[in-house]
């Protein structure tokens, strides 16, 4: 069986992401989180805090035998740096096509040898995502069927303390 990485900025994790990591485990012998350090859009987490929170969120979810690492740079050479054959991506809806298809192109442009994998959603993810989450808990909406408890913390100790 395949090795396959799932990279993102999960910033932070979500029940979405949760979701494909749980169906994809099920496809590849080895999965990795790949936590990118630098996400073209500013993070609320550092990498440190986005690589604690995913790991703590996927264990308080059961969900075990992942590793999660960060990376720097091309997704490529984190991929071949770690003998995967795939790339595992989420798609939600309409919206994340283009560029989702702009971004496994470019892959393939770069590294051929990889090949990009998609997980629709879960229905009841369609809309979900990271940046929905921040702004719903930074105005103090309830988050929790969102993210795990342990994600739900952090954010608010972020958001609403500062911290
Ligand atoms: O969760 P996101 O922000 O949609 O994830 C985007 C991510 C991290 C997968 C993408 O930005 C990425 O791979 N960044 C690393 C730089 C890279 O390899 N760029 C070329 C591929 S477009």
């Amino acid at each position: 069986m395949a090795v396959a990485i799932y990279p993102g900025s999960f910033d932070p994790i979500t029940y979405g992401h949760i979701d494909i990591v749980r169906r994809a485990r099920k496809l590849f012998s080895k999965l990795y989180v790949a936590v990118v350090a630098n996400p073209h859009k500013s993070p609320l987490f550092t990498v440190e805090e986005r690589l604690r929170i995913t790991e703590a969120a996927l264990a308080e979810e059961g969900v075990n035998g992942i590793e999660v690492l960060s990376f720097d740079g091309l997704l490529i050479e984190c991929a071949r740096a770690h003998r995967a054959d795939a790339i595992v991506r989420g798609l939600r809806a309409n919206a994340d096509f283009e560029y989702e298809f702009q971004m496994a192109l470019t892959n393939r442009d770069l590294a051929p040898e990889f090949e990009s994998v998609f997980f629709m959603t879960e229905k009841r993810f369609s809309f979900l995502a990271s940046s929905m989450v921040k702004e719903v808990c930074s105005y103090g909406g309830d988050v929790s069927t969102f993210v795990p408890a342990s994600v739900d913390r952090a954010l608010r100790k972020k958001l609403q303390t500062g911290g």
